[in-house]
């Protein structure tokens, strides 16, 4: 257990996961520091000391680092759209992958050498087996996926020589919002499942597409394991509190192991919200993998994972409170 006022620094800290990871370390007693560019989302309310810096401006992190000293970094600043990494891939690559080179390069200078990667299951691209353990073979299908496989291979590389100590977290399908209803999905153009049928049922957006139902699953849209932000932000501390006490890399899913197609997300958000929107079925969105669901043993077994928030229900009743708030401003 690590001690309580332990300084930890969140790149990405005024985003979606970032935010909720911030309030929660806050709640455990941890001293939050936040890195931010506030780019292209951004939270009402931080958690922390903040800092408005793009990590491109190398020399103004490493200010922050040496002034502030933080004992661990957790790097959740990234671009995270599928569609857009295709069409703008150098865009991916020099933020996803340039700009961690920058923030590892600095916190070697000022010798931090604690690390928690924000890293996704796009590195799996489409798995041979599902649910997908940690050990299957990474071959995204995307850049976005690409991005995060490379930066996974550098502190691979670096942790062999001891010049880091990381944990790699594999998101899943990460959705909700806090409960407390004080933060949440602040996309400006989002892109996601669950939002965007939240936004249809509110009226924002006319309708909502069902990109693809020819694929190879019971009942032809693609399945993912869609996981609670909150149960997500639990991860990174224990993550973070078995790495300061261990020192010992891990690789680590994030999901609950079991997966719901798009139309059964379709239909809750239809129950939850009580409004019956309009669905247009499309072609398949380039990029899609047809399943994707995490195999969860290992940060079960290792880091005592017990999620709190395991039902699709209750992860759309959270987001649709959030949305709703947003109205009312
Ligand atoms: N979908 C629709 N209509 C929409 C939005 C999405 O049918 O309006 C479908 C998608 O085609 C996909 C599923 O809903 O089959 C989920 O799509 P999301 O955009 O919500 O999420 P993704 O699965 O594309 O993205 C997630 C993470 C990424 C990660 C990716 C791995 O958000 O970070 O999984 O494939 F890279």
């Amino acid at each position: 257990m690590a001690n309580l006022k332990t300084k930890v620094l969140l790149t990405g800290g005024a985003g979606y996961i970032g935010s909720h990871t911030a309030k929660l370390l806050t709640k455990h007693g941890y001293e939050v520091i936040i890195i931010d560019s506030l780019f292209p989302s951004q939270s009402k309310k931080f958690y922390g000391n903040f800092y408005k810096l793009d990590l491109a401006e190398e020399e103004k992190v490493l200010e922050v680092l040496r002034k502030e000293k933080p004992e661990i970094v957790l790097h959740f600043a990234a671009f995270i759209s599928v569609p857009e990494s295709i069409e703008k891939p150098f865009l991916y690559y020099e933020n996803n992958v340039g700009n961690t080179i920058k923030l590892l390069s600095a916190m070697k200078k000022v010798g931090i050498k604690n690390f928690i990667f924000s890293s996704s299951a796009a590195v799996y691209g489409i798995p041979d087996i599902i649910p997908v353990p940690e050990t299957a073979e990474l071959k995204p299908i995307n850049p976005y996926g690409e991005t995060k496989v490379m930066v996974e291979k550098i502190l691979r590389d670096m942790a062999r020589v001891k010049e880091i100590n990381y944990v790699s977290l594999r998101y899943f399908n990460v959705a909700g919002a806090d409960p407390e209803g004080e933060l949440g999905p602040t996309y400006k153009q989002p892109t996601h499942l669950i939002i965007r049928a939240l936004k249809v049922a509110k009226g924002e957006i006319p309708y909502l597409e069902i990109y693809g139902t020819d694929y190879p699953t019971p009942d032809g849209t693609c399945i993912r394991d869609y996981i609670h932000v909150m149960d997500l932000a639990e991860a990174h501390i224990l993550a973070m509190e078995y790495l300061l006490s261990k020192r010992e890399n891990l690789v680590l899913n994030c999901g609950y192991g079991r997966g719901f197609s798009v139309r059964e997300v379709v239909s809750t958000v239809k129950k939850v919200t009580g409004v019956d929107f309009k669905v247009i079925e499309t072609s398949r969105r380039p990029g899609d993998p047809p399943i994707l669901i995490a195999d969860n043993t290992k940060i079960k077994e290792i880091l005592k994972w017990r999620p709190k928030y395991n039902s699709l229900e209750d992860i759309i009743k959270d987001t649709w409170q959030w949305e709703l708030k947003q109205n009312e401003n």
